[in-house]
């Protein structure tokens, strides 16, 4: 499957798209640039030899050549990049990692922003509403991502309006090892995933940490109570 890393520059969409050049994926790392998209496939073979499932574009061009992309900008920059994109995402899976931090407006991020839309999620539908928004990835430090030797410990929780989007990226998603995908439901539920993630930054702050994460139990557990 191809997959396009948008603004997979950064700490969190680089962390990824390594994974998924290890997990056997064709990806795309996506920019504002082709010289710095370029830079990151660099970084990547730096890490991992000169692997050929990987490549540059710009963003509008990784977004038309994949088949599911990822969203990994700051807030600030959510808009603009999915306006680049629109052509390209339409139809498709855009699992959005965008988290609405207060620090995107120079505050904390151990805060939340409260959107319009409900969630940066909701906010990246109503502005792409022919792409298929999935809320991914907001509770995945970029720090577990580029653990490389270790599996990640860490539960994947998604949300979106459309279930065959969903059952297209679950697998994709689980082929990083260690991950686990619990689908929270439509994308709504963005507004309480996301709102995890400044937890997590507070924990690591408070544990001196950077490897805060969360995993959901007892699902298989059946009921006791009729
Ligand atoms: N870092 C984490 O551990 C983590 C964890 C969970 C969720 N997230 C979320 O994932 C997203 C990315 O996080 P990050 O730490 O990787 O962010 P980042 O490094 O600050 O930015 C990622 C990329 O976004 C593009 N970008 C930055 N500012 C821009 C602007 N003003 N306009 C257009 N493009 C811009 C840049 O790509 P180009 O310059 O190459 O175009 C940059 O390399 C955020 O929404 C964050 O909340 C991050």
């Amino acid at each position: 499957m191809k997959v396009a890393v948008i603004g997979g520059t950064g700490g969190q969409g680089l962390g990824i798209a390594t994974r998924f050049v290890v997990a056997g994926e064709e990806v795309i790392i996506g920019s504002r640039t082709l010289e710095k998209a370029q830079a990151g496939v660099d970084k990547v073979k730096e890490l991992q030899g000169d692997v050929k499932n990987v490549k540059a574009a710009t963003n509008p061009d990784a977004a038309k050549e994949a088949d599911v992309l990822i969203m990994t900008v700051p807030l600030a920059a959510q808009k603009d990049t999915l306006l680049s994109i629109k052509e390209g995402a339409a139809g498709k899976p855009l699992m959005d990692a965008t988290g609405p931090l207060e620090s995107c407006i120079g505050g904390s991020a151990t805060r939340c922003l409260n959107l319009t839309e409900g969630s940066a999620a909701q906010r990246a539908q109503a502005i792409l509403p022919d792409a298929k928004v999935i809320c991914a990835f907001n509770n995945i430090s970029q720090t577990w991502w580029m653990q490389l030797e270790e599996p990640i410990d860490c539960d994947c929780l998604i949300c979106g309006d459309d279930k065959d989007a969903k059952a297209i990226v679950t697998p994709l998603i689980e082929k990083v090892p260690g991950i686990k995908v619990v689908d929270c439901g439509m994308l709504e539920r963005a507004s309480i995933i996301e709102k995890i993630t400044p937890l997590l930054i507070g924990l690591n702050i408070r544990n001196k940490c950077q490897f805060g994460g969360i995993r959901i139990t007892g699902l298989d557990k059946g009921r006791v109570c009729k």
